[in-house]
């Protein structure tokens, strides 16, 4: 897979009233310039309040939206909770599976985000799974062995290149300015390239696998060019048009 092909995802969290709609805009407006010649693919996960209104506000623009999370079933008594199909009606192509927050705050499993990513699938999502350890599983030296087994449980058969992304985000570089090292990411990276070769075969190797935690413009062209990184998932920085843009420039621009 070359860099040509990578994805560059924002995710905005639980941030954004109806004025963010303008920095949506703005990073919907700068990215043909800061795509240049690249065939980047640009990406927004919107709280759902406004995806609706996000779609409306990005039509005829090559910036693709996506929810932050669904729930396992297609609809029902679940109060509270969204539905992937609901996610793609209001104008998602992708939904965010599995991330570290929900796996903390709301106690996800793995056994309950494998379910999720088959609800994305069946709602004609791509979904964007996350994995990745604590600092103090790293610390204890068990980052592979964790998230090896957050891969085998949670990804469900049938992943396929254009339905599924892995994000390796470690926890303890998700909003703090912690960044791995490059041969951190790059051995992680490799480690689940090779599961899903070994799961998946040929089509393993097509799967994209983005780093995220802590990605800023200033490191973004050293992360971004460690290999088996084929994108980024971005919290903070996705919330500011310059910032998200200036990443995404970092990422045309690698060989
Ligand atoms: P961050 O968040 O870029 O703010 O560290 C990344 C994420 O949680 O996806």
């Amino acid at each position: 897979m070359t860099k040509d092909s990578m994805l560059i995802a924002g995710n905005w969290k639980m941030n954004g009233l109806s004025a963010a709609l303008a920095e949506l805009q703005a990073i919907a407006a700068g990215l043909p310039a800061a795509c240049a010649q690249a065939d980047i693919a640009a990406l927004v996960c919107l709280p759902a309040s406004l995806l609706s209104r996000g779609a409306e506000a990005v039509r005829n623009s090559r910036l693709a939206l996506g929810g932050q999370d669904c729930h396992f079933a297609d609809s029902g008594a679940h109060t509270g909770d969204i539905a992937a199909p609901m996610l793609k009606d209001a104008g998602a192509s992708y939904v965010i599976v599995g991330h570290s927050e929900r796996r903390a705050d709301h106690c996800e499993t793995d056994e309950l985000i494998h379910r999720k990513a088959e609800a994305a699938w069946r709602a004609g999502l791509v979904a964007v799974l996350c994995v990745g350890e604590t600092l103090e599983q790293r610390e204890q030296g068990a980052a592979l062995e964790i998230v090896g087994r957050q891969c085998e449980a949670a990804i469900p058969a049938g992943a396929a290149a254009d339905r599924l992304v892995i994000a390796y985000e470690p926890v303890w570089a998700i909003g703090t300015g912690k960044v791995p090292t490059r041969d951190n990411v790059a051995e992680m990276h490799n480690f689940i390239r090779q599961k899903l070769h070994r799961r998946f075969g040929e089509m393993g190797e097509k799967i994209r696998l983005l780093y995220g935690g802590s990605v800023k413009p200033d490191n973004a062209a050293a992360l971004l060019s460690v290999p088996h990184v084929h994108g980024a998932l971005i919290g903070g920085a996705s919330l500011n048009h310059k910032d998200f843009l200036a990443i995404i420039a970092a990422a045309a621009t690698l060989p």
